[in-house]
């Protein structure tokens, strides 16, 4: 039943301020397949944190009771402690979601949502003789990971994975950039000394305008929004892209995934325009993040 006037109530009054947020976007999305649904689903969130969107979905739509409520499994105990004293109704597991035998003992779900989360497994790879990630090994870990997360969603059941992608084209492609203002071309230097994941590299053509890699270019973009607060710290240590659009989706087909729904969110762009101005013509921002809906064969 699409019309649900509780829902309607729930998120005016409690999620609106998300809209247009990827996390509003993936909780919009999730409610529709609940409202559909004819049964309470069992949702399985991996990397949950403080469990803001399985929370608000079980909160305003309920869940299976007992052996079969919905679970949230995070590593951080700090954000488990604030997801358990929010939503009790919810079972929350302090573990690693690439553990494939933790997530084995719990079943089958009828929605699995992976917000934020195989990003971390690919940044996992990171290689302090490298002094990078090492990539090969990131992306087969995201495969690895992803294969196992597959296997606890029911026949028929849904998907939804919510994440950054890499720019399409070469990673190593130049861009040439001007800074719009002193302020955003300080923020690039402390950016770039302190970006953990990759090196970044560029080249200073003349004051205020450089060329870097396609790659650098996206991860400064989408990561400079975080710069001097206090989530910097651990966003530094992240690189939200680990694969291209046919990467992810070839991911999902290889998985016995249906794609109901693909589509490529930017919500840092007016943020970006006020500290950057692209000089390389044709070059484009890059789209920050995906959201795919996906059905598991029956
Ligand atoms: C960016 S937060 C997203 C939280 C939540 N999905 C949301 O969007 O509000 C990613 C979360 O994944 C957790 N995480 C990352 N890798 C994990 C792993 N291998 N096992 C369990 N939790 C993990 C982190 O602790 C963190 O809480």
């Amino acid at each position: 039943m699409l019309s649900n006037p509780f829902w309607d109530f729930y998120w005016e009054t409690r999620l609106q301020y998300l809209q247009g947020q990827g996390k509003g976007e993936v909780i919009l999305q999730a409610s529709r397949l609940i409202r559909q649904s004819s049964h309470p689903m069992r949702i399985l969130e991996a990397g949950c944190g403080e469990a803001q969107i399985i929370g608000s979905l079980v909160d305003a739509h309920g869940s299976p009771s007992g052996e079969q409520t919905s679970i949230g499994i995070d590593r951080d105990l700090n954000a488990l402690a604030v997801a358990r004293k929010n939503f009790p109704s919810i079972r929350f597991l302090a573990g690693d979601f690439t553990d494939k035998a933790l997530l084995e003992s719990q079943g089958q779900f009828d929605l699995l949502l992976l917000v934020n989360a195989l990003h971390h497994v690919f940044s996992d790879a990171y290689d302090p003789s490298l002094g990078e990630i090492n990539v090969p090994i990131g992306k087969a870990n995201v495969h690895t990971s992803f294969a196992d997360l597959a296997q606890t969603i029911k026949p028929g059941g849904y998907l939804i994975l919510f994440d950054g992608l890499e720019a399409a084209g070469a990673l190593d492609s130049p861009i040439q950039i001007r800074f719009q203002n002193p302020d955003a071309w300080m923020k690039f230097q402390t950016f770039a000394r302190e970006y953990k994941p990759f090196r970044i590299q560029y080249q200073q053509d003349v004051a205020g305008k450089i060329t870097l890699s396609s790659r650098d270019f996206t991860s400064y973009v989408t990561k400079i929004i975080f710069l001097g607060k206090p989530l910097w710290e651990r966003e530094r240590q992240e690189s939200y892209q680990y694969f291209h659009e046919d990467e992810m989706r070839r991911m999902l087909v290889e998985n016995d995934f249906i794609i109901q729904e693909y589509r490529l969110l930017s919500v840092d762009y007016d943020h970006w325009l006020q500290d950057v101005d692209i000089l390389t013509p044709g070059v484009e921002f890059p789209p920050e993040h995906v959201i795919i809906t996906a059905q598991k064969k029956g």
